[in-house]
């Protein structure tokens, strides 16, 4: 495994490669656990080469202390990739990136970043399109991997690169989980005791909304699963709601035939916890 952290020398090493051979991309902002390497297992399996970056995009962050505490594990991240047989890490700094101009660029998501995170966080989309775009650009992956965790980012980078024109396949893979349902996120760390105990309440309650949407409908299981947050001292839910999985329009109305997801954000303590469910 070799690790770059110019633009200059990773575009080096991957222009020299056949034009034949894939090149598979797995962009993260470090601190890997086991969500982030069965995607980079997937990408090894599905590619001739695997790319990952691990890069904290300061233009995502809409509050400062949040970007400040994101945590830094350059080295056993490195380790964990090297065991899973990565062939390239992309570690650049921000001015690599950015160069002086730590800003985003504003695109047309179709009101796909308005809704939930988008919603709640402040030009967060713009950040992430401006950064996967700038990267996309530097790897010129055949394939990138994207996941479900993060359904809204997931579906913001398909439309990205329709209407920007960039010739990749966005992949999607499932939401890797701890043994008792709670996502496995960077942030999960952060968590004291009580919070961490508490914090599978998000995934159990996306359990709950999948087995009653149909049966109660949407109202019925939202007031649900409000109440169990109510009743929660650890747990301060931000949004639960069901949308369209290609609107992502927040809605209380059951159309046939389309495929509906089940949307979380809550806070514990002070780290925020997102995570999803396919409802049909
Ligand atoms: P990060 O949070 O590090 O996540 C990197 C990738 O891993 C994302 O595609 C995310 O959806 C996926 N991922 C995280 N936790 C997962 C889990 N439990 N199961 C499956 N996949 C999981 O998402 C970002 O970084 C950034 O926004 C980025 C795309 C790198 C742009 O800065």
């Amino acid at each position: 495994m070799k690790v770059f952290k110019t633009v200059h020398s990773i575009k080096g090493i991957l222009s020299i490669i056949d034009k034949k051979k894939t090149i598979g991309f797995v962009p993260t902002m470090g601190a890997l656990h086991e969500g982030h390497l069965s995607i980079v297992k997937r990408a090894k399996i599905e590619n001739d080469f695997v790319v990952v970056s691990i890069f904290v995009n300061p233009t995502q962050f809409d509050k400062e202390d949040d970007l400040i505490k994101y945590p830094s594990k350059l080295e056993s991240d490195l380790k964990l990739l090297d065991a899973v047989l990565c062939d390239f890490v992309f570690t650049p700094s921000v001015s690599e990136i950015y160069n002086i101009n730590i800003k985003s660029e504003t695109f047309k998501f179709d009101g796909l970043d308005k809704v939930m995170e988008g919603a709640y966080r402040q030009d967060h989309f713009d950040g992430v399109g401006t950064v996967v775009k700038k990267l996309f650009e530097i790897v010129k992956p055949n394939n990138a991997y994207f996941g479900e965790k993060d359904f809204q980012q997931l579906q913001i980078i398909k439309k990205m690169v329709v209407s920007e024109k960039i010739p990749v396949r966005i992949i999607s893979s499932e939401i890797y989980r701890e043994k008792d349902g709670l996502a496995m996120s960077s942030r999960n760390n952060r968590l004291n005791s009580a919070e961490r105990k508490a914090a599978p309440l998000i995934h159990k309650s996306l359990l709950k909304s999948k087995e009653l949407f149909l049966i109660k409908g949407i109202d019925f299981v939202k007031n649900i699963v409000k109440n169990e947050f109510n009743n929660n001292e650890f747990l301060n839910l931000e949004y639960f709601e069901i949308a369209d999985i290609e609107t992502l329009t927040p809605t209380t109305k059951i159309v046939q035939h389309k495929k509906y997801r089940a949307f979380i954000a809550s806070f514990a303590g002070d780290v925020r916890l997102i995570d999803n469910i396919a409802l049909n």
